[in-house]
């Protein structure tokens, strides 16, 4: 009856507006730093090749609570831990 709040528990499937949003948001604010193709600038490249000598939980995390010490910022206040994980997938495929 009605949308409760488990709707907002995080663990349904990301829908696809959240997932036009989430692809947006790579572009705009990671792409500010790692540049709109990923190949680098105030950040190093986040590309396949890249990221291919990465260990993946390393990368989620790193998405999630940023790098202290360096310009990367922490995400976990708009991302959910699914959602840097499929952003992530995406780099690693180079789907974006
Ligand atoms: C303000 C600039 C900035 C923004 C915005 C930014 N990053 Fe970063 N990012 C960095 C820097 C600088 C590093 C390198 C940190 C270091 O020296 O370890 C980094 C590191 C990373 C790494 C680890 C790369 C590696 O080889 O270890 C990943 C993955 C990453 N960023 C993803 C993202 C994603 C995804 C976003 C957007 C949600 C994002 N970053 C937004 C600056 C930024």
């Amino acid at each position: 009856m009605g949308a409760g709040p488990a709707a907002m528990a995080g663990e349904a499937p990301i829908d696809d507006e959240r997932k036009a949003h989430l692809r947006h948001l790579v572009k705009q604010d990671c792409g500010s730093c790692h540049g709109l193709t990923m190949r680098g600038g105030l950040g190093p490249p986040i590309t396949p090749e890249a990221l291919a000598q990465r260990d993946r939980e390393t990368m989620v995390y790193t998405v999630l609570y940023g790098r202290p010490g360096t310009p990367m910022p922490p995400w976990s206040s708009i991302l959910t831990e699914q959602e840097a994980r499929w952003i992530v997938d995406l780099l690693y495929e180079g789907d974006l």
